[in-house]
């Protein structure tokens, strides 16, 4: 912590201010944002935060899948950048905080640095990745799946949401296909609210996250035979759904009965012709498994499909199950979850190490380069729904410790003006 500025904090109000304004775009009744990646409302989110960034003297550069990168030098123009991002899109019923606190707090870092005539050594980035919500489009973490390494452009580009637009139509529609290419980054930090109760069921302010979760997602279809609600006898039925109720309910109890942070969710579901006097013919539906261990990560998904063969003998329907993600649980840089504890400590913030049961662009961030997030209290652990709230105190915490997390890393070279 010594090259860092002990007493400079970053404007709180001006930060709740522009996630406020943010929040209006895609804006829905009950308080909470639908920006779905790649939408025109998504298109809008990037005008304005490019619109910043030009404003706060950022270079602003977008990749092939629709990245932003803004960059503000450094005294040393050939050091790899010490990047802040998360995500600008939401869930289809998401809150105002999820992914763009992230965004927001590393503007909030520059607008800071600018104010005090700060310059880094090494050059500062914000990013916000593309599609990190897997919600329209397969792969979830996409944008930073591709700068990773993990998956191709070309890959990515064809998938295609319920309706059947490709990545690629929905991209250039919104004008966000770039021409970037992927650079070194000297270290990465996120901020984000924690999306699950500990911070604020243990009242701590920061959440030193260590690593996160992996995940399998499987797309599973069923085909059975539509018929008539009335003259089918039960027991020839082939009812989609019935077999689709059952393996709902092997998930729930594969997650409740697995140890090491097990969890599983079916969070998407058609049913076909969905009509109350026709027997169900057939059923398209996700799960969603997640695990702190790897093995025992796999253990579920074998379990999985052990029940799915039982269940599709049991009511006599085709099952079929294609995995679409995998991301083994993930461990951050121990140096920069440091820098994020002593940046909690320097500003005498309450902290407690914790495990992140949501997917981050850090995950994929992580194996390109040093990666550590911050997190911050959201009432009730709420999110992935409307009412998700933070308070503007813990919103600006979180801001302070990646100020000085990110200062310890990047270096200061040069201090001129309101710097204490
Ligand atoms: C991302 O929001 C996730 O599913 O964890
Ligand atoms: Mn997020
Ligand atoms: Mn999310």
């Amino acid at each position: 912590m010594q090259q860092t500025i002990p007493a400079k904090q970053i404007d709180g109000e001006r930060l709740w201010r522009a996630l406020m304004e943010l929040a209006r775009i895609g804006a829905t009744p009950k308080g909470g944002v639908r920006r779905l990646t790649l939408t025109d409302v998504d298109r809008q989110g990037r005008d304005l935060f490019v619109r910043w960034c030009r404003e706060a003297g950022m270079e602003v550069r977008v990749d092939g899948i629709g990245n932003i990168f803004a960059r503000r030098a450094g005294a040393d123009a050939q050091a790899p950048p010490v990047m802040m991002g998360s995500h600008l899109d939401s869930q289809p019923s998401g809150g105002k905080f999820d992914g763009a606190y992230g965004v927001m707090a590393g503007l909030e870092v520059i607008r800071t640095l600018n104010d005090a005539g700060v310059t880094t050594r090494a050059p500062l980035e914000v990013t916000a990745w593309t599609n990190e919500e897997g919600s329209r489009f397969v792969p979830t973490l996409m944008g930073s799946g591709v700068f990773a390494g993990v998956h191709t452009l070309e890959s990515v580009l064809v998938q295609r949401d319920a309706e059947g637009i490709s990545v690629k139509d929905a991209l250039n529609a919104i004008g966000y296909a770039g021409e970037a290419q992927p650079h070194r980054v000297g270290a990465y930090f996120e901020a984000h609210i924690e999306q699950g109760p500990v911070l604020e069921s243990s009242k701590t302010t920061i959440g030193v996250v260590q690593g996160a979760l992996g995940q399998r997602w499987f797309d599973v279809a069923i085909a059975g035979q539509d018929s008539h609600a009335g003259p089918t006898p039960m027991e020839t039925r082939q009812d989609a759904l019935v077999a689709a109720s059952r393996l709902v309910l092997e998930v729930n109890r594969i997650a409740t009965t697995f140890p090491d942070y097990a969890r599983g969710t079916v969070g998407f579901m058609q049913v076909k012709p969905n009509s109350r006097n026709v027997v169900p013919g057939e059923v398209r539906m996700t799960v969603d498994l997640r695990n702190a261990k790897d093995a025992t990560l796999s253990a579920m998904a074998e379990e999985l499909k052990r029940r799915l063969r039982a269940i599709e003998t049991e009511c006599r329907v085709a099952m079929e199950l294609r995995e679409v993600v995998y991301f083994p649980p993930s461990e951050f840089a121990p140096e920069l979850v440091a820098a994020v504890r002593q940046a909690a400590q320097a500003l005498g913030l309450s902290h407690c190490d914790i495990v992140s049961g949501a997917a981050h662009d850090a995950v994929y961030l992580s194996r390109v380069a040093p990666t550590a997030m911050v997190f911050v209290p959201c009432e009730g652990g709420i999110s992935h729904n409307e009412i998700e709230s933070a308070t503007p105190a813990d919103i600006a915490a979180g801001c302070n410790v990646l100020l000085h997390a990110v200062l310890a890393k990047a270096g200061i070279a040069q201090s001129s003006r309101k710097a204490a």
